[in-house]
């Protein structure tokens, strides 16, 4: 059999087309997206289908890295009722079990339809004969079953990077049983973790009636297959960079900059209010205000990145949680010394590991979130075996790392008793934990999720086998 072309299809093209000279380069962050699918697209002559961030007439873009970048289309309205309505106001809160009220407007899902719609007739336009196209995140939910419409020939894969709820939850979208059919035009439909899976089976049974297992679902004579599939990340690359003479040298001279303090805790994330930034900020002005943490022995650094910003939601967390860090500065910080180091720059890939190198704690403590990337970065980046991880129960990393230290971040007395905990804990005990969560992700890096879940897709293992040989 001829071996199977790949195309990719995610709402965002992953390029900074803003080079002077009218060149293209990655751009990899902020998000977890284009991070996970990156260190393997490097080596595979791939075709990627996206948005390209503008509005009107979708640039004509060179291919990166061999990899070709064809964009989608997208007018003012669409962004708006598309990406910022129906995606990030209806479904990223419900995914994430609500914990801002889900939006809901019928105007929003003509657009979500109108959208997918768009991105399944470029693809149908684009792929070769028989190629595997993989569809990703919530963005995209209906682009499997539009796509098979006109390309029954394809293999078509479909990855959720965000949690996928529990039925309850699910219920209350308007268009539910429109959503799952779209999604069940995938041959493979994978998921972060088992329970959402399981989810997603229950579904089909009660709302569409379907013969379906975790396993597997009968669409009519089509057996679709269902799996969890945990995303991870590079770990050779972030471990590689992370031990750079000119990264530790960084490293150092921040912890310098920071007053060499005795602790050091660090938080990065997009500035979203699943990641549960103003819980930790209270839990941290409580232990300050306790006198059990002293500004002069302990610096926070806070890494927030300002995401989706006309969003009416993300507006108003920015406007919080910066009147929370002048609130902590005024009250505890000293002359020269800010009780929380507040920064919503984007950092390069060097910056992020000697941050990560700084770091005695890093605090991942999201609401709820689908994997956490940053999680699996730090652990990476400490070839040392040093440092502590404070992870939140809600992120899909927690069912992978069980020797971090684990929080309920709605539970504010445990989450300053566990943040102390990991800040007081020995040496030994932070290098057997540290070491634990590094054998984990060794054996789970980016390639192995390409190759189990490209495996599972295409039958003949010739792309995993591209996608993932070093
Ligand atoms: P999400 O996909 O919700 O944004 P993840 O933790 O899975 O969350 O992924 C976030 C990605 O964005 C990580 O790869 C992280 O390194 C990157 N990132 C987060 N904040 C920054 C920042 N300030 N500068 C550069 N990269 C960032
Ligand atoms: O999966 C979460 C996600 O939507 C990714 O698709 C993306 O990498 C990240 O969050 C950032 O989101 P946005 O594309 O809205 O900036």
């Amino acid at each position: 059999m001829r071996p199977r072309s790949l195309v990719v299809v995610a709402n965002r093209l992953p390029v900074d087309d803003s080079q002077p000279d009218g060149a293209c380069e990655w751009r990899r962050s902020p998000g977890g997206l284009v991070g996970a699918l990156h260190p393997l697209l490097r080596r595979e002559p791939a075709t990627w289908v996206g948005w390209a961030g503008g509005t009107g007439p979708a640039p004509t873009l060179p291919d990166v890295d061999g990899v070709r970048m064809v964009g989608v289309p997208l007018s003012e309205e669409d962004v708006r009722d598309h990406y910022e309505g129906f995606a990030n106001a209806t479904l990223w809160p419900l995914y994430h079990d609500a914990v801002e009220q889900p939006v809901h407007h019928r105007r929003w899902w003509e657009a979500y339809r109108r959208v997918n719609q768009r991105f399944a007739d470029v693809v149908a336009e684009t792929a070769d004969p028989d190629a595997v196209v993989w569809v990703q995140d919530y963005h995209l939910q209906l682009v499997p079953a539009l796509l098979r419409e006109r390309r029954p020939d394809v293999r078509i894969g479909f990855f959720l990077h965000v949690p996928f709820p529990p039925p309850e939850l699910f219920m209350q979208l308007p268009r539910r049983s429109e959503l799952l059919a779209g999604m069940l035009g995938a041959d493979l439909v994978g998921f972060q973790r088992a329970q959402a899976a399981h989810n997603f089976a229950q579904l089909a049974t009660r709302l569409l009636d379907l013969t379906a297992s975790d396993e597997q679902i009968q669409v009519g004579d089509r057996t679709v297959r269902v799996g969890a599939f945990p995303v991870s990340i590079d770990m050779a690359e972030m471990a590689t960079l992370a031990d750079r003479p000119d990264v530790l040298t960084r490293a150092r001279r921040w912890r310098g900059d920071l007053g060499d303090p005795r602790h050091v805790v660090l938080s990065v994330d997009r500035m979203d209010y699943i990641k549960g930034i103003e819980q930790r900020l209270k839990a941290y002005s409580e232990l300050l205000a306790d006198g059990r943490l002293k500004v002069h022995d302990t610096a926070l650094v806070q890494v927030a990145v300002p995401s989706r910003e006309r969003v009416a939601q993300y507006q108003v967390l920015r406007d919080r949680v910066e009147r929370e860090v002048g609130r902590i500065n005024g009250e505890f910080g000293r002359v020269g010394e800010p009780a929380v180091h507040y920064l919503t720059q984007p950092f390069d890939r060097a910056g992020l590991a000697a941050l990560y190198r700084v770091a005695d704690v890093l605090a991942v403590t999201p609401l709820r979130d689908g994997m956490n990337l940053v999680a699996k970065e730090y652990v990476a980046a400490r070839v040392d075996d040093g440092g502590a991880l404070l992870l939140s129960e809600f992120a899909g990393a927690a069912a992978e790392f069980t020797d971090a230290f684990q929080v309920n971040p709605h539970d504010l007395d445990g989450l300053k008793r566990t943040l102390l905990a990991a800040l007081q804990a020995s040496p030994t005990e932070l290098r057997r934990r540290m070491r634990s969560m590094r054998d984990h992700l060794r054996e789970h890096d980016i390639r192995a999720w390409a190759r189990s879940y490209l495996t599972a897709l295409d039958e003949t293992g010739g792309l995993a086998d591209r996608l993932t040989s070093s």
